[in-house]
């Protein structure tokens, strides 16, 4: 029997939904580190580009196609949207002096608009509802490939495909 209690503590480490969460956490504490101002700006700012590229890409990839059509599409198809602006703020940033009025004033914006799409949206709407809709077997599953997929994407500096995707908000599947 210890072993099966075991193993069900090896799946629930791999919830999708801790890991977004943990993701959601280091971008807080990457905004937290640019705007103190200690260590290089620019190289903070491409890290957290990076993270919020390859987070945004497993999402609309992975997360979102799995969850749709389970009382969720309404948040997913404003999450969508949400990321597009966040897209179009990183884009537009990528092009500025990270020491300019300019960057400073979208870096604000960006940390705003992504904390309440991340902790107002998702967090606290989203992520419940997937909760109740999806068996921890699932969560777990999908929890193991978002992981695999943006550990495998981080290294490759997302950020640079950012720019193309400004157009549109990513696809979803039609719901189930
Ligand atoms: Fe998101």
């Amino acid at each position: 029997m210890s072993g099966m209690g075991t193993a069900k503590k090896i799946q629930t480490t791999t919830d999708v939904l801790s890991i977004l969460t943990t993701q959601h956490e280091e971008v807080d504490q990457l905004f937290e580190k640019i705007e103190t101002g200690k260590g290089d700006r620019s190289a903070l700012f491409l890290e957290l580009a990076d993270k919020l590229a390859a987070h945004a890409s497993v999402e609309e990839k992975i997360f979102y196609p799995a969850v749709m059509g389970k009382q969720t599409d309404e948040q997913l198809h404003e999450a969508v949207e949400e990321h597009l602006q966040v897209k179009r703020l990183i884009a537009d940033m990528i092009a500025l002096d990270v020491e300019s009025d300019e960057f400073k004033a979208k870096l604000s914006v960006l940390k705003e608009d992504v904390s309440h799409h991340a902790h107002k949206e998702e967090e606290d709407k989203l992520f419940p509802i997937v909760r109740r809709n999806l068996s921890e077997d699932e969560l777990a599953a999908l929890g193991n490939e978002v992981l695999a997929t943006f550990e495998k994407l981080l290294p490759t500096h997302p950020h640079k495909m950012v720019p193309s995707e400004t157009k549109k908000a990513a696809p979803l599947p039609p719901s189930a």
